[in-house]
This record gives structure tokens, C-alpha cells and sequence, in this order.
């Protein structure tokens, strides 16, 4: 993956950071603050010296060393006074940085969250759901990281280096050229090394990303994983990427620390320079030198080297830090920053109320390259009821989601009362539909918030409601928590057909315009399907229904039957005419609704 220059993220990072200046302003005001506090204490050392030197030499009358004594003291209380002071400023410095950072990472989830709902279904099939995960929480974590630093360790540094750099260009400017000289050396190879940095920290975020999502797909899979004893295996694998994984943490680890040791060799280098620099400086003064005097900005300046080399450090450790974290930003931004997928047209009208019904116009669509559905037209009017048959990958799921939007049409429209789906507000629309899936999904809540997910300011007595009418509630009273039971993830704590049923009444309570019932009632054993069947058939009635089912009386029931065969609509009609016609209906009724065979052929 291309890598982007770390100006470029950190320029990114700030703008979304931008709307907390003023508490990122706090924070860097209380980091100079305890800079300076530092600072101070080492300002307070030339006085010091001085004074106490006087003191030690007994310089001039008794009353002057007295003096020199008083004014140590005054040093003394000056210190003294400076502690409350830096312990606050201290305080300040860390929680702040703290709250800011927590701040813009509380920010990012939210963000992240923000920014993937909105996305088409098919935005989040490309994807690896491990993936997105890793990156909203593993990635965050991670970022959390460039906040610290670009709030905290990298300014505390500059901080440092700055009052370093001043102190020492006070005491002692010519020394100071000398120290200068390490730039270079510092910043030629840490660039380098940077580089790398950035670079294995982002693959070692998409290995991790590989590893989440290997333990996603292993825990919603665990049933599968154990029916075929496959845990070995799948630890093998697990083993696998993780062991890739710290092989590009090592890499990046290993540059992390040569630049660590990068600097202290020079850091160090340089303070020894500077000492053996200031003894040559003495000697040239030669023995009138008075050494006394001399001794004491010299301390200093070695002093405020130190703080300048202190302030290196920290801002080398922030910087190696950040550099390790910027990939995580850039993998954020990336899902915060793109445009949703499916969003409204700007001329999207409401749809209040469906009048007439739903029609397919020459509809085409194909997920990838290969076309699923072939110029189908038809046409479901209001009140009446549609089945849909077909044999397996025919296409009649697709045709669904092409009503509820979940994808585009290739070509052709699908059209609503004569509007255009891709016309029609995506709230309305969905408003006006309720679905029972294929695939059932139940999340691992109450049974009733299960149900109430139709609706969600429906009443206990109206959940109940739909849940007798889908049959569902006498099993869900016999529970001990009734309908406060858990369903378990995926619904797992449940049967297959309970939690058909469960579906069935979250789209009865919806009480929706239309009703798309996908294989609604496959996974129900003879009794409850014919409850179920007298429940749909009662909703129906009244409703608009697309029905994807191979249930015999469901079919004999509707209006009008549609026949797909590989994507296209190979009859249309009732029951009877499609008989009369044979070809692929016949089939079907003689192979899959268990009807009698075809006569002749
Ligand atoms: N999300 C998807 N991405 C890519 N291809 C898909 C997707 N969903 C379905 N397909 C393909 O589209 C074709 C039609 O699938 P569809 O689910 O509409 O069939 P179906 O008639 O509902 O079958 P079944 O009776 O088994 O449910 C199949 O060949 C399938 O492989
Ligand atoms: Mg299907």
C-alpha cells in the first residue's frame, strides 16, 4: 500500500483535532509552563553559585558574606515558593494532555461509527468485518498514541530544547555553535529511520487487522470449527499471523530503539564534547584564570546543554512514537473521510404512503461482472400478493434487496407508485417496508427488543400482540424470563424456526405498506407452519406482499406467480395457467413443492 507522507497525516490528524483548540491551547500553555518552572530552577543556579562563592571565599567584609548568605536564602525561599507553583503546572500539563487525548479518541469511534452506518451493504460485504473492527478499536488504540505525542511528549520536548538551547545561549553562545554541529548527525538518520518506522507500523496494523479477523470468523464459526475438528488447525493458522505479525512489530521495534540509541550516542557524544570544549576554554585562559567565576555559567551552560539534550530525547521518543501511529490515523481517516456510498439524491421525495405499488421496468443487476438479473419486468399492485419461485441462485433474493435498495439497479428501474427507488428517501422507503430475511439475524438482546426492533416505540402489549400472531408467544411466556430472555449471539440461544418466528413478528409489528417475506417459513416443522401461514396470510390480506417462498398453499394462495430461472422471468401468472403452460413452473411444483409429478415428461 502506497505510504503517505507523515506531513500530510499529521496535517490531516490536526484537522480533525482543530474543534478542541482551545483545550489543546490549555495544554500546550500548562507544558510550557512546567518547562519554564524547570527552567527556572536551573536560572536559580547562577545566583547560587555566585553567592555562594562569595560565602566560600569569604570575599570582601564580614557584612558582604553575611549578605551572600541572605542571599542564598532568598534563593532558597524563591525555590521554595516555585513548588506549589510546579506542582500544579505539572498536574495540569499531564491531565490536560490526558483529556485531549482521550477527547479526540473518544471522537475517532464515534467518527468511525458515523461514517460506516450510512454505507451501502455492499460497501461492508467487500470488506472484512475483522478488519473494521481492528481498525476501531486496535487502529484507535494505536492512534491514541500521535494524540499523546503531538499534544504532549513532542511540545514537552521542543519545550525543553528551547529553554535548553536559550539558557545555554545566555551563558555561553560560542559553546553553543560547537553543540550545533549534532544536528545533522540527529536528524540524517532519524529521518531514515522514521521512514521505517512508519512503514512496519503499518503493516504490522494489517496483520493485526488479519488476526481480528481471523478470531471474529473463528468465534461465529466455533460450530462449524468443532463438527469438523478443525481447532487445531485453526489454532495453527492463528499461530501463523500472529507470528507474522510480531515479525513486522520486531522490524519496527528495532528502529524504534536504533533511534533511541541514535541519539543518546550523539546526545551523549555531545555533552562530553562541550565538557572537554569548556576545559580547553580554561586552559587557554591560562592560571589567571578565576576559576571561581568561570565555574559557575559554565555549570550552567552544561546545564542547559543537558536540558537541550533532555529535550532531544523526548521529542526523538515522541516523534518515533508518532511516526508508529501515524499509520493508524491514516487507516481511520481513511473510513472516516469517504463519501457514503448510498445516499439520497438531492431531488429524494418522501415516500408517506404506498397508492398503487411497486414496479419492475427492464431491471438488470449483477454484484461483480456477472449479471444475476436479466431484463425483469412485472408488477405488484397495491393490496395484492406476489410469489416468487425459483430454484436455488435464481436470483429471487437479489430481487428483494433491489426493492429495499440495498443495492442500485444495473439497468433498468425499480419503481414505487411510478417513482424511481433511487428517488425515494432512504428513510422513507425503508419506512414503508418490513422484511423477514433469508437469513434470520437476531442480536443478543431480549427477546421483546428483538421484536420492538420493527418498531421501536411499540408497547409491551403491541409486541405480545404481533408475537401471537406469529406464533411465538406461548414459547416465549414458558421461558422463565419470558420476554426478557437473551437471544444469544446471532440469535444463538434459540431454534432455528423460533427464531423465524421471532423475525416474522418483528415485521408484523411494523405493520409496513409492503411485506417481503424471503423463504419466511422454511426452518418450521408442519404445525407451526401452518400457524405461521394462517398469521401471514391474515397480514397479507391487507398488505402489498412479495412472497419468495416453496411453500405450496402460500403459492396457490397469490394473485400472481413469477417464475425466474437464471436471473430471468421465465412465466407469469396463477397457478393454474402456469400448470397449463408446463415448463419451468411444473418442474418446480413436481421437485420442490411437492406437488405431483408432471405428467408425460
Ligand atoms: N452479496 C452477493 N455478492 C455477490 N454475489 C451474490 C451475492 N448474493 C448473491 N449472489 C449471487 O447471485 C445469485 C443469485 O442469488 P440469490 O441469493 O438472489 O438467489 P436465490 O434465488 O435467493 O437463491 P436461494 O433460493 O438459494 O435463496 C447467486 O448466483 C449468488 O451466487
Ligand atoms: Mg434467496
Amino acid at each position: 500500500m502506497a505510504e503517505r507522507g507523515q506531513w500530510q497525516g499529521i496535517a490531516r490528524i490536526l484537522r480533525f483535532a482543530k474543534r478542541h483548540w482551545l483545550l489543546i491551547a490549555m495544554t500546550l500553555g500548562a507544558t510550557a509552563a512546567a518547562t519554564a518552572g524547570d527552567a527556572a530552577y536551573l536560572a536559580l543556579m547562577l545566583p547560587f553559585v555566585n553567592a555562594a562563592r562569595k560565602v566560600w571565599h569569604g570575599e570582601g567584609p564580614v557584612a558582604q558574606s553575611g549578605l551572600a548568605v541572605g542571599q542564598l536564602k532568598t534563593i532558597g525561599l524563591y525555590a521554595l515558593a516555585l513548588a506549589p507553583v510546579m506542582g500544579a503546572a505539572f498536574f495540569l500539563r499531564d491531565y490536560l494532555q490526558g483529556r485531549v487525548t482521550w477527547r479526540l479518541v473518544v471522537d475517532l469511534r464515534n467518527a468511525i461509527c458515523r461514517a460506516l452506518m450510512p454505507q451501502s451493504l455492499s460497501y461492508f460485504e467487500d470488506r472484512r468485518s475483522g478488519d473494521l473492527m481492528s481498525r476501531i478499536t486496535n487502529d484507535v488504540g494505536r492512534a491514541q498514541g500521535v494524540f499523546s505525542q503531538l499534544f504532549g511528549g513532542i511540545p514537552e520536548g521542543l519545550s525543553y530544547l528551547v529553554m535548553g538551547v536559550t539558557v545555554a545561549a545566555l551563558t555561553n553562545w560560542k559553546l553553543l555553535i560547537v553543540s550545533a554541529v549534532a544536528v545533522p548527525l540527529v536528524v540524517l538518520p532519524i529521518g531514515y529511520l522514521s521512514r521505517r518506522i512508519r512503514r512496519f507500523g503499518r503493516q504490522g496494523l494489517e496483520k493485526l487487522a488479519d488476526l481480528t479477523d481471523l478470531m471474529s470468523q473463528m468465534f461465529s464459526g466455533i460450530r462449524v470449527i468443532k463438527a469438523f475438528k478443525m481447532e487445531d488447525a485453526e489454532t495453527q493458522e492463528f499461530e501463523n499471523v500472529n507470528r507474522r505479525y510480531m515479525g513486522k512489530m520486531m522490524k519496527m521495534v528495532a528502529a524504534q530503539g536504533l533511534s533511541v540509541g541514535t541519539i543518546e550516542f550523539v546526545g551523549r557524544g555531545f555533552l562530553a564534547l562541550g565538557i572537554i570544549v569548556g576545559a580547553w576554554y580554561l586552559a587557554r585562559k591560562g592560571p589567571t584564570v578565576d576559576l571561581a567565576a568561570e565555574l559557575g555559567p559554565l555549570a550552567v551552560f552544561i546545564g542547559g546543554n543537558y536540558f537541550a539534550f533532555v529535550g532531544v530525547r523526548k521529542f526523538i521518543k515522541g516523534y518515533s512514537q508518532l511516526q508508529e501511529s501515524i499509520p493508524a490515523t491514516d487507516r481511520i481517516l481513511e473510513l472516516i473521510e469517504q463519501e457514503p456510498s448510498l445516499r439520497d439524491a438531492p431531488d429524494a421525495v418522501a415516500l408517506p404512503r404506498v397508492e398503487r405499488g411497486i414496479a419492475f421496468d427492464r431491471v438488470s443487476f449483477g454484484y461483480d461482472d456477472e449479471t444475476v438479473l436479466r431484463d425483469v419486468s412485472f408488477q405488484l399492485r397495491k393490496g395484492a400478493t406476489v410469489a416468487v419461485v425459483g430454484r436455488s441462485g435464481a436470483g429471487k433474493s437479489t430481487l428483494v434487496a433491489l426493492i429495499a435498495r440495498f443495492y442500485d439497479v444495473g439497468s433498468g428501474s425499480v419503481t414505487i407508485d411510478g417513482v424511481d427507488v433511487r428517488r425515494i428517501t432512504r428513510e422513507s422507503l425503508l419506512d414503508r417496508l418490513a422484511i423477514v430475511t433469508q437469513q434470520t439475524f437476531l442480536f443478543n438482546r431480549s427477546i421483546a427488543d428483538n421484536i420492538r426492533y420493527g418498531r421501536r416505540d411499540a408497547t409491551q402489549a403491541e409486541v405480545e400482540q404481533a408475537a401471537r400472531a406469529a406464533n411465538i408467544h406461548d414459547f416465549i411466556v414458558s421461558q422463565p424470563e419470558g420476554y426478557d430472555a437473551l437471544c444469544g449471539e446471532y440469535g444463538a440461544k434459540l431454534s432455528g424456526g423460533q427464531r423465524q418466528r421471532i423475525a416474522i413478528a418483528r415485521a408484523i409489528l411494523k405493520n409496513a405498506d409492503i411485506l417481503i417475506l424471503d423463504e419466511a417459513m422454511a426452518g418450521l416443522d408442519a404445525e407451526s407452519e401452518s400457524l405461521v401461514r394462517e398469521a401471514l396470510a391474515n397480514l397479507m390480506r391487507a398488505r402489498t406482499t412479495l412472497v419468495i417462498t416453496h411453500d405450496l398453499l402460500t403459492i396457490q394462495n397469490a394473485d400472481r406467480i413469477l417464475v425466474l430461472r437464471d436471473g430471468r422471468l421465465v412465466g407469469q401468472g396463477t397457478h393454474a395457467e402456469l400448470i397449463a403452460q408446463g415448463g419451468e413452473y411444473r418442474t418446480l411444483y413436481a421437485f420442490e413443492f411437492g406437488g405431483s409429478p408432471p405428467d408425460g415428461k
